[in-house]
């Protein structure tokens, strides 16, 4: 530590303020999940100018909790107060980004991931001290909410965005290709493509049972035929040149040992194929994401959850914030000599990186 008198009490000031500002927006996020939970926030929308009581009843919960929490909204700039008629109202701009009709950039549900991540927060601080990491099965609602995250974004994205990135293997899927996804969860992308392309076969590989079963019974129920899920390590696949397409998204920086993954997805597809990898658009050097918007809020995710379940696997840990640098080495590494970066208007956070080998 440096002499006191060398200290500038104002940058100490300022950074207690910043923190201070912190410490208050981390716990109003707590309060925004409970409210996008239970529901709350929902009901404020349709209510405008309501007690404690009424918005309580509306909202089927006890009065009392749902007082405290207006507090929390209130002083945190949520909810605006009439201390006469002590009723509550959340202003109509608020709700178009606290509720669901902010659609997918509802913010009260990402607050979700406060609670969430707080609650392996002991065990990852365990793996802090003694290293070793926590597994995907501490995760499950993390997961879920990713899951229907990017589901609903693909959704409206993938058959309509993300595929004609690609012109060549729009054409080939339309005429009927073999294609990977790997990492696939519950199996969306695989499904929303064997619906859109019936005459291509679709295959996922994901090393979660539960994920495995849901995709199955998803598929089942949409009747699709063309689509094929197995509990796999995509570390063990030893397929040649059988895929004209393989995709993975969102899977790659979680992966324990994804330079051989690299290399064997180059192994699994043809001669003439294509890898499609989606993964966060960062830089690989901290000091060129100084201005990403959640910075924070990528790097924690990072830590404490891609980090740590790789370092579980013992992995290298390479986490969500590997970059565009890195990603691009790796592909190299593993053969795919000509790489694209493209990006979509409806998905800002991400980069579509489409790896084709000379041939
Ligand atoms: C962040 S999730 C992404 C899931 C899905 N692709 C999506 O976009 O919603 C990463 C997935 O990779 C799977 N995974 C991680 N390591 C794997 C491995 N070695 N083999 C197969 N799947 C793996 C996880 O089980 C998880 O479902």
């Amino acid at each position: 530590m440096r002499n006191a008198a060398e200290i500038n009490q104002s940058i100490v000031d300022g950074f207690s303020e910043k923190m201070l500002g912190t410490l208050n927006s981390a716990l109003l996020s707590l309060s925004l999940s409970i409210g996008y939970r239970t529901g709350l926030l929902e009901t404020m929308a349709r209510l405008s100018d309501a007690t404690s009581s009424e918005i309580s009843d509306a909202a089927g919960l006890h009065e009392r909790y749902v007082r405290e929490w207006l507090g929390a909204m209130v002083t945190g700039g949520v909810v605006t107060y009439a201390a006469t008629s002590k009723t509550y109202h959340l202003p109509p701009e608020h709700a178009l980004v606290l509720t669901s009709a902010a659609g997918l950039n509802n913010m009260a549900r990402f607050a979700q991931l406060v609670p969430q991540l707080g609650a392996v927060a002991p065990a990852v601080e365990n793996s802090f001290k003694n290293g070793g990491g926590v597994p995907y099965s501490a995760y499950p609602e993390f997961m879920q909410l990713w899951a229907e995250v990017n589901g609903e974004r693909l959704d409206t994205t993938l058959i309509q965005s993300v595929v004609p990135l690609m012109p060549d293997v729009l054409h080939a899927l339309n005429r009927g290709i073999d294609v990977l996804d790997v990492g696939c969860g519950d199996g969306h992308v695989l499904r929303l493509m064997a619906r859109a392309f019936p005459a291509s076969r679709f295959t996922g590989y994901d090393l979660v049972d539960d994920s495995i079963e849901a995709a199955r019974e998803k598929a089942q129920r949409q009747g699709l035929d063309n689509v094929y899920f197995k509990n796999c390590n995509i570390l063990q696949i030893n397929e040649h040149e059988k895929y004209d397409l393989i995709t993975a998204f969102d899977a790659v920086h979680d992966l324990a040992a994804p330079a051989e993954v690299l290399n064997s997805l180059s192994r699994a597809l043809k001669e003439t194929g294509t890898f499609l990898m989606v993964d966060l658009a960062a830089s690989s050097n901290l000091e060129e994401n100084m201005e990403h918007p959640l910075g924070p809020w990528l790097y924690t995710s990072s830590c404490m959850h891609c980090v740590t379940v790789s370092l579980e696997q013992g992995g290298e840990g390479l986490g969500a914030m590997w970059g565009e640098q890195k990603a691009m080495a790796m592909l190299e590494a593993a053969g795919f000599d000509q790489v694209s970066i493209k990006r979509i208007k409806d998905d800002p956070f991400n980069n579509y990186y489409i790896a084709r080998r000379s041939v």
